[in-house]
């Protein structure tokens, strides 16, 4: 068992600090629908994310860039439901945060009141600082994300492993920092060498969440289809599949059809029935209003 799953009612953004302080890690996942999150809220996971992945794993969108507000909303709602335990944390899409710091407080303020989310993340650098602390002065987490930022596909050129020359490391740390200083309660790291993950995280006094930045981050996160084994997305290296659902429901599937073919079902048991003595009474009425033939009316229509 893990030692805090049952010591700690409810997780809260207090409760995921202390966690570094005390050299715990934190298990996050990304969930966009109310059944699979019951399950990762029960399995004991501290973070729920409400990822704008979303747009490829659920909504079959080619990358995250047209997802919106309202679409994050509506799955955020759905999770929000379903979480009691989990930090319940969502995304930022692309867009949401580029025209104005207003803009962005609008709809992060709309997550917490209308969505029920605990807290915001928001992809990028030192940029995003004098965001970060006007949501935080609106009472609002934000957990920051860098690396391998998917909204940024255009402007990296693709989705590539961030911070291998000297050069862009440095600004990656200072953007971290930068981070931290301006109040986010954690930081995600995506698609980044092992080494420089290892020393941001070192060097920050809040929780690193690893994606793709090897195993000595505060915590990690994935994908839930990627670990549900449900994405038709092509494999990056750092998912691990821990089920292969794809593979079973397309064995169920194949099944409930062989068995409808053939008849199979629905059987006996799934069947409901009228009480025993509804099918004799049920023939009596029928023969009493049968009339005899050649009374009949002529049906008006005839083919
Ligand atoms: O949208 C998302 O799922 C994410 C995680 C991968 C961190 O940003």
């Amino acid at each position: 068992m893990d030692h805090n799953t049952e010591a700690v009612s409810k997780v809260t953004v207090p409760w995921i600090l202390e966690r570094k302080l005390r050299g715990e890690k934190i298990a996050c996942l990304t969930a966009y629908d109310y059944p699979t999150a019951r399950l990762v809220d029960e399995a004991g996971i501290e973070l729920i994310l409400v990822g704008d992945s979303l747009g490829q794993v659920v909504l079959g969108y080619n990358s995250t860039l047209p997802v919106t507000v309202e679409e994050i909303l509506h799955h955020l709602r759905a999770v929000r439901r379903a979480t009691r335990r989990a930090l319940l944390i969502a995304d930022l899409p692309y867009g949401a945060y580029h025209v104005s710091d207003e803009k962005a407080l609008e709809v992060a303020i709309r997550y917490v009141k209308e969505g029920g989310a605990e807290g915001v993340k928001i992809e990028g650098g030192r940029k995003r600082a004098a965001l970060i602390r006007r949501m935080v002065g609106a009472e609002i987490p934000v957990m920051a994300h860098v690396g391998l930022t998917p909204q940024s596909l255009h402007a990296m050129g693709g989705y590539k492993v961030q911070g291998k020359t000297l050069e862009s490391a440095t600004e990656l740390l200072a953007d971290a920092e930068a981070l931290e200083e301006a109040g986010a309660f954690a930081i995600v790291l995506e698609g980044l060498p092992r080494e420089l993950a290892a020393i941001v995280t070192r060097r920050l006094r809040i929780p690193t969440i690893g994606i793709g930045a090897g195993p000595d981050c505060d915590g990690q996160i994935l994908v839930f289809h990627d670990l549900a084994g449900l994405s038709f997305l092509p494999r990056a290296k750092f998912v691990r599949p821990y089920a292969d659902t794809a593979s079973n429901l397309r064995q169920a599937l194949a099944h409930f059809r062989e068995d409808i073919l053939g008849g199979l079902f629905p059987g006996e048991s799934e069947s409901y029935h009228w009480p025993a003595s509804l099918g004799e009474q049920f023939e009596q009425s029928r023969a009493a209003n049968h009339r005899p033939s050649g009374d009949e009316e002529p049906d008006p229509v005839s083919f």
